[in-house]
């Protein structure tokens, strides 16, 4: 019997300042409300959970099985810790060891002497329980890390493989991309619901519109691609019922009023490329065109909008006229909510208007202010009105 076939605690990370909205995911998923403690959600559960919570969570970075936990202020105190895990009844006798490691506001805090403290109590401990000389490590990648948060570890075996933001859609790269996590995390935040209506006007590769229709359609954001623990030599199979429970429950069919401008073509064509691998073309209205065109026939709707910036892209007077004409362009559309993210500090001064709800975001790593400029809620007449912006 291994670690795999019982129950195990389960920890879920996911990006500063969306710690609430990947909560909220797994509430919506039938999990207890767990607090939020330096980016990471626990929760209890076994294999099955941790396929459904691959497969599912839109706003996650990662999920881990938690190997042990022990308080170390020193490196022989590390190396117990880990040493006293059953490596054997986890790792393949093959197992290519990976080991990564964090630490903060703790005694231990050399990373690369944390690492490699670790991967010596792991590999000395594989070689006492198999009573060999030597690992070949040829065979499946185990990712083990090692966080040591105010003195206490925390042994966490991944179980995603490629971080969660890799859907499988986006196999092309556009500049400055958006975060998928981060995209779904600022709809799943947003007054969106499947029925309004939905521009994005620089949408580049297409990833708002693609995580909106996801969202709309029910479509688990995982469908695509491969997980690390589907190769874990010593766990039950689980992914494939668990993948038909929820892939079940697609909504079909659905009347969704989803947009994608960009001024640039090749956007536009990557755009509708990475949609239709995502199973969700049908949902979008791509089109190349100048933001400043856009209008919609709808009172109301959600625009999500991450425009060029300064340290991604070109600046200068230019993208501040850009700011001024993209506020002028929000302006006329009535009641409509516009969330946008930027680098850009005083973009509200541009903009022409103070933003309703301000917070700070980090997208891939670069720091930046979601600016929510909220619209009155909808008039049910609108919310019935037909399709297409
Ligand atoms: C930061 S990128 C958006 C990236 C996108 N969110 C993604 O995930 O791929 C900004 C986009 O704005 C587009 N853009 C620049 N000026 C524009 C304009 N006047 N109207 C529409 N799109 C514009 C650029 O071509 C670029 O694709």
């Amino acid at each position: 019997m291994s670690i795999f076939d019982g129950q195990f605690k389960i920890s879920v990370s996911t990006a500063s300042g969306i710690e609430a909205v990947t909560k909220r995911e797994l509430m919506k998923l039938g999990y207890p409300e767990v607090p939020a403690i330096n980016g990471r959600l626990v929760l209890d559960g076994d294999m099955r959970d941790v396929a459904v919570l691959n497969l599912n969570l839109r706003t996650a970075n990662r999920v881990r099985i938690v190997l042990a936990e022990f308080k170390a202020e020193t490196f022989d105190e590390l190396f117990d810790g880990i040493y006293s895990i059953d490596f054997k009844d986890i790792l393949t006798a093959d197992a290519k060891i990976t080991v990564t490691a964090k630490s903060f506001k703790s005694k231990l805090f050399a990373l690369s002497c944390i690492q490699s403290i670790a991967k010596k109590a792991i590999v000395k401990k594989m070689l006492d329980s198999l009573k060999s000389a030597a690992l070949p490590e040829t065979g499946t990648e185990y990712r083990i890390e090692i966080a040591v948060l105010n003195d206490a570890v925390t042994v966490g075996l991944d179980t995603s493989g490629d971080g969660l933001h890799k859907r499988g859609y986006r196999n092309k790269v556009w500049i400055a991309p958006m975060r998928e996590t981060m995209a779904a995390a600022i709809i799943l935040n947003s007054y969106f619901k499947a029925d309004r209506a939905f521009i994005d006007p620089f949408c580049g590769s297409g990833t708002f519109p693609i995580e909106a229709a996801l969202i709309a359609t029910n479509t688990p954001s995982g469908t695509l691609r491969n997980f690390a623990f589907e190769d874990f030599k010593n766990a039950p199979t689980v992914l494939p019922k668990v993948k038909e429970e929820f892939e079940s429950r697609i909504i079909r069919n659905a009347e969704l009023r989803i947009s994608g401008f960009d001024i640039d073509s090749r956007a536009i064509k990557l755009a509708n490329e990475h949609a239709v691998r995502a199973g969700v073309k049908e949902y979008i209205h791509f089109e190349t065109q100048d933001m400043r065109k856009i209008k919609s026939r709808f009172a109301h709707g959600i625009m999500v909008a991450n425009p060029p910036y300064g340290e991604r892209l070109s600046g200068g007077n230019e993208l501040i006229q850009l700011y001024r004409d993209f506020g002028k362009m929000f302006a006329s559309l009535n009641e409509w909510s516009c969330y946008v993210v930027t680098t850009v500090m005083n973009f509200e001064k541009y903009f022409g208007r103070k933003a309703d709800k301000t917070r700070k975001l980090y997208n891939s790593e670069l720091e930046c202010r979601l600016y929510s400029f909220l619209g009155a809620p909808p008039k049910r007449k609108d919310e019935n009105s037909s399709p297409k912006s």
